[in-house]
């Protein structure tokens, strides 16, 4: 005999399934809501919120009961105040829970609880320009590099001096600026040519494979810096100057036809990528290049930053220049940043992401 079909237990089965099929959205919805990270509420107002949670007694509720306030006052869609609790408990600082909350999304908070409490992170949050996208970078440079503080070590890594050679570039916006920055991971358009590139007289330049051209303001200080220098006693000439993209291809070509490309990149700027092609660098020599031991050498080095040069490419920064030293190489970059690289010793490179970049 047939059997008789189950109905109840199809109808417990739909009914479960529609319930699942409620259910699930309802619940996926809300753990979505809940793991909501606050980000469009501002730095100062998120600092004044958990300022107050520490003021609050974390045991008995109050922190629950000041979210709900702040939410009522529309302040804030949701706090992680779990967050704040396991991150107390772990042992950060303050000024870590903060930074954490406002900086980190949801999963890599997630790992930051999943691990030990870690001294490093609250050493490097303190730090000014430390950005958490760049923490493994951070760590794997220190651990090859012990001896560098944590504090230059960030300043590298906003460098990119751990990555390769052209590896994550970027064209500059402002060729024009006397403080335009390149370096190997910076390149000016191939178009760009300076509006107020000078001829320089041969009185200045060794013109004798053309006439070689400088930005107005740095050739006004060249003639004072060398004026200067002859009434010391000391001759020099600028050798090489502007240079368009097309010249330093020239130039780059040439040098890596002899050499491997590694050398080649210790030398010479790929095209697009050479402070000469903003006619503010200059390469001076009295017949030849000049050189450390040179008194044309020591009077540059002594006087150059009272009109506006640096010297660019020093011995004992290649690490950070990523050029071999280049005694002769001078750039133009005003007297009062001059003034103050040469006062604190720094690269161009550390000067900029220190004071240019952190304005923009
Ligand atoms: N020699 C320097 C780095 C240049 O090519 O611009
Ligand atoms: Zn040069």
């Amino acid at each position: 005999m047939k059997k008789k079909p189950n109905y109840r237990l199809r109808r417990i089965v739909a009914l479960v399934i529609l319930i699942l099929l409620i259910l699930v959205p309802i619940l996926i919805f809300n753990r979505a809501n809940i793991s909501h990270i606050p980000t469009k509420i501002k730095y100062s107002e998120y600092k004044s919120i958990v300022n107050s949670l520490y003021k609050v007694d974390f045991s008995n509720g109050e922190v629950r009961d000041m979210i709900e306030t702040l939410k009522k006052k529309k302040k804030i869609n949701e706090i992680r105040y779990d967050y704040i609790e396991s991150l107390k408990d772990k042992g950060y600082s303050k000024d870590t829970i903060i930074y954490v909350l406002k900086n980190l999304s949801k999963t890599e908070m997630t790992k930051l609880l999943n691990r030990k409490y870690d001294k490093d992170l609250e050493e490097y949050v303190l730090i000014n320009g430390f950005d958490y996208s760049k923490y493994n970078r951070y760590l794997s440079y220190q651990k090859n590099n012990k001896n560098v503080k944590k504090e230059d070590i960030v300043l590298r890594i906003e460098l990119k001096i751990d990555l390769d050679n052209y590896e994550d570039t970027e064209e500059i916006e402002d060729p024009d600026s006397l403080l335009a920055y390149v370096n190997k991971h910076r390149y000016i358009s191939k178009d760009y040519e300076p509006s107020d590139l000078v001829d320089m007289d041969d009185k200045y330049s060794n013109n004798y494979y053309g006439v070689n051209k400088l930005r107005k303001e740095a050739y006004e200080h060249f003639k004072e810096m060398v004026d200067a220098a002859n009434k010391a006693g000391i001759e020099f000439l600028a050798d090489t100057t502007y240079r368009s993209y097309e010249d330093q291809e020239i130039i780059y070509n040439n040098y890596a036809y002899e050499h491997t490309k590694d050398e080649t990149d210790k030398y010479a700027a790929r095209p697009g990528y050479s402070e000469h092609e903003l006619g503010t660098a200059i390469d001076v020599s009295n017949v030849w290049y000049i050189e450390e031991g040179d008194e044309e050498y020591e009077w540059i080095q002594k006087n150059s930053w009272k009109y506006g040069f640096i010297m660019r490419y020093k011995k004992g920064k290649e690490d950070i220049t990523k050029y071999a030293a280049e005694d002769w190489h001078i750039r133009y970059v005003g007297v009062k940043t001059a003034t103050l690289i040469h006062n604190k010793g720094i690269t161009f490179d550390e000067y900029w992401i220190k004071y240019v970049k952190k304005d923009n």
